[in-house]
Order: structure tokens, then C-alpha cells, then sequence
């Protein structure tokens, strides 16, 4: 199966990533300091897509001299905060990932400045899809589209497409005589896109997928797992990782385990009940092996074949530490109970939450009452914790030992620099 192009180049601001937000505040903190009050929000938005300096002559009606300063103001800004203030589209790492798992060359053709374009694409986790950047050298304010598009196309191709959603990438594109297509969710319109002769237009990320992968279609999505001992904080972590991922644009599905859906969170309520003291290890693992294959079979299979990226609390590795290991029913035994519901489905990647196993038990019963497995001895916690270490060692390339010491908001802000790199 062929793509229908073996080169794809993409426009940044509105195409890849919904920059607006850094844009127009940047923009606005620079027209405050040159005291002109005369904007709207719509002359804001349209400085997006335009080369800067054009956009201060057009948009504003500066003279030349004014608008050189326009621009050192918007780039104070813009270098500090404003270029964090974005968001990759919903969609836009699958449809990467894709296109290079089926041999695309793609490159960005952007009229950012190279320093910018190229953090941008690495803070968001996309850079690792990128052959080649072409973006507009610093001092280079008018920053020629058709000019860019040529730096960006590779040596030899067999089918060429620019994709953006402004006027300037279609022209780009037709200078260079490749296909176009106007990305309709960008910051431009359809008469737009259509006035400038537009190959064809994705009205959505879904749509652009459609069109770049044609028969090939979309690779699966991602299963994260996190795990660690009790207490290591990685539950906390959900929500501010599960953020962090949906503004690098990944169509997440977050999950837990036990539990998950409605059979398996029942499952969850019996398995976890402290007053069933008289539950046979054996009893506990058959109980966390059928809310997992409930769970697999109604939310994680299902996602993942939908391209969407889960993000589950806990999976099959929880029940080798904590019951192969820490109860001893043996890891063999374990995985074997486990092995008809997971069926194959296992993590692309597992974070192991770090931290020393006195320390984070004492950090979870002071934070509430335990339950009827963190009831028990420290001898079965130091079991699970040095399985853990084990199974890091064993598989390095899906588990990765993530230092899970310091406050929430620390923790949260390694996590996100661990785990970027590694989707
Ligand atoms: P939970 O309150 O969700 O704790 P945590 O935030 O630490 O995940 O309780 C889950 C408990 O169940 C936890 O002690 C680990 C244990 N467990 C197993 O023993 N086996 C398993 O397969 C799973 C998924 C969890």
C-alpha cells in the first residue's frame, strides 16, 4: 500500500498546533507598549498565519519603522511565555506517526522563528516525526512562503503536498508545483482557501488524516500504563498528565484498574473491601484478572483500535508485583490467570512511579484510611517494590523508572519532561 504523498509539508500556527492563545496576547501586549488602542479581537486573530512584519504594516497600517519595533515587542513576549500558550490539534501525533510508520518525509515550513518553531516542536513531543524544519531566520521579517516550502521539500520525492490553513501556504505550495490542501480548522475560511486554489480542503484533523494516508489508514493508539507501590503518587498524577497529553493532542482515554467500567469497578468494590479479611490470595487474583478482561475487552481494546491513546492507573504489571510477587502466588501463575483477558493487549509504555516504599506507605495511610491490601505487612510492599525494579530491568524499552519524589506540582512538571520524549 502507497501513500497518496511521500513528502508531506506542514505549516505550524493552525495547521499543527492552535497557537493562538501566545499569539494575540503577544500581539496585544506589543500594540499596548506602542500605545495604539485601535484593535479588535479579529484584527488580533488575523495577525495568525501572515509573516509578522507584513501583518503590523497590513493589519495595523504602521510604517516600516514602526512595525521592525512591533515585531521586537511581539518576540519580548513571545520568547518569554507566549510560545508555550499553544496546543497541538486533537489527532495530529497519530496522524505523524502514521505517515512515518508508512516512510513520509515530513517536514514543517513555518514563518516562525527557528528557534521557536523548533521548541515548540519539541516541548509538544512532535519533533521526533520531523525531518527537517524550514522556518524564518530571525531577522528575516517578511519570511517568504514559497521560499520556505522549497527549503522543505527533500531531494527527491514522488508526490509533494503543502498543508496549511492560510492563503500563503496554498500560494507556497503552487510556487513550488505541488498539491495543496487547505486545513478548513486553521485560522483561515473556505473562500480563502478556495480563492487561492487549494487542491482540497480538510474541513478536520480526521479528514487531513483521511487524505494523507488514503489506503494506508491510521496505526493504533497508544497504551500508557502507570504503576508503583502504594502511595507513590501516581494517582494524583492522572489528571495533570492526562492534560499535559491532551494539549500535545492526544485523543485520550484515561482509565484505572481495578476498575474501569461498570462490571469491572464492581469487581473493584469486592476485591478492595477491607472487612473481607477471609479472601484467599488466589480469590483476590482471579477477582483483579476478571475486571481486567472486562476492562480490556469494553474500554482499552476498543480506544486503542480507535486511535485513541489510554492512559490507564495500574495493569496486568500491578497484579504480578502484588499478587505473583508480594502474595507469592508466583509471577508464572500470575501472568497465566491474566493471559485470556489481556490477550496480547499490553502497554506501549509503563512509567514506574519511584520512590522508597516506607516513605510512600506512610505517605498514603496518613492520607486515608488504608484499604485491605495496604493493611497488610511491610515485608509484602518491599516484595512488589523490588518486582518493580526487576521488570525495569527486564523490559527497559517499555518501562521506564520515573523519580516520583517532590511536591505534586514538581512531580508534575518532571513528569510531563519524562514522558514527552517517550510517546
Ligand atoms: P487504589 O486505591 O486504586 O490504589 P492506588 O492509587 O495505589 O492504585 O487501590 C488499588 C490497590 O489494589 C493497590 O493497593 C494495588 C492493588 N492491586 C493489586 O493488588 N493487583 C492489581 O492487579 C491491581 C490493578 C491493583
Amino acid at each position: 500500500m502507497r501513500l497518496p504523498y511521500d513528502a508531506v509539508i506542514f505549516d505550524l500556527d493552525g495547521t499543527l498546533t492552535e497557537s493562538e492563545p501566545g499569539i494575540t496576547k503577544s500581539v496585544q501586549y506589543s500594540l499596548d507598549a506602542l500605545g495604539r488602542t485601535d484593535y479588535d479581537d479579529e484584527m488580533l486573530r488575523s495577525f495568525i498565519g501572515p509573516p509578522l512584519f507584513e501583518a503590523y504594516t497590513r493589519v495595523m497600517g504602521m510604517d516600516d519603522e514602526t512595525a521592525r519595533k512591533g515585531v521586537v515587542l511581539y518576540r519580548e513576549r513571545f520568547a518569554q511565555v507566549g510560545w508555550t500558550e499553544n496546543a497541538v490539534y486533537p489527532g495530529i501525533p497519530l496522524l505523524l506517526r502514521s505517515l512515518k510508520a508508512h516512510g513520509a518525509y515530513i517536514a514543517l515550513a513555518t514563518s516562525k522563528p527557528e528557534m521557536f518553531a523548533g521548541k515548540i516542536a519539541q516541548h509538544f513531543g512532535i519533533a521526533q516525526y520531523i525531518d527537517r524544519i524550514i522556518a524564518a531566520s530571525p531577522d528575516n521579517e517578511s519570511s517568504d512562503k514559497p521560499e520556505l516550502v522549497r527549503r522543505a521539500l527533500p531531494d527527491s520525492y514522488r508526490r509533494a503536498c503543502m498543508v496549511g490553513d492560510r492563503k500563503y501556504d496554498v500560494e507556497g505550495g503552487q510556487a513550488n508545483g505541488i498539491d495543496t490542501i487547505g486545513a478548513l480548522y486553521g485560522y483561515g475560511n473556505r473562500e480563502e482557501l478556495e480563492t487561492a486554489g487549494a487542491t482540497m480542503i480538510a474541513e478536520d484533523v480526521p479528514s487531513l488524516t483521511a487524505l494523507l494516508l488514503g489506503e494506508c489508514g491510521a496505526e493504533k493508539g497508544l497504551f500508557i500504563s502507570l504503576e508503583g507501590s502504594d502511595g507513590c503518587g501516581k494517582s494524583t498524577q492522572m489528571e495533570p498528565l492526562a492534560g499535559w497529553l491532551r494539549q500535545c493532542g492526544h485523543d485520550l482515554v484515561t482509565t484505572r484498574e481495578p476498575g474501569g467500567c461498570p462490571v469491572a469497578e464492581r469487581i473493584r468494590d469486592v476485591v478492595l473491601d477491607a472487612s473481607a479479611t477471609e479472601m484467599t490470595d488466589l480469590t483476590e487474583a482471579l477477582l483483579f484478572a476478571a475486571s481486567r478482561a472486562q476492562h480490556v475487552h469494553d474500554v482499552i481494546r476498543p480506544a486503542i483500535a480507535a486511535g485513541k491513546t489510554v492512559l490507564c492507573d495500574r495493569y496486568v504489571d500491578s497484579s504480578i508485583a502484588y499478587q505473583g510477587a508480594g502474595r507469592g502466588l508466583g509471577v508464572e501463575l500470575v501472568r497465566g490467570l491474566n493471559a485470556p483477558g489481556v490477550e496480547g493487549t499490553m502497554p506501549d509504555l509503563t512509567i514506574l512511579f519511584d520512590i522508597d516504599p516506607k516513605a510512600a506507605l506512610k505517605r498514603r495511610i496518613n492520607a486515608s484510611e488504608a484499604d485491605r491490601i495496604e493493611a497488610t505487612a511491610q515485608a509484602f510492599i518491599q516484595k512488589t517494590y523490588a518486582f518493580y525494579h526487576d521488570l525495569a530491568k527486564r523490559e527497559p524499552d517499555r518501562v521506564k523508572t520515573f523519580d516520583a519524589d517532590g511536591t505534586p506540582d514538581q512531580v508534575a512538571e518532571n513528569l510531563r519532561r519524562f514522558i514527552t520524549p517517550l510517546l
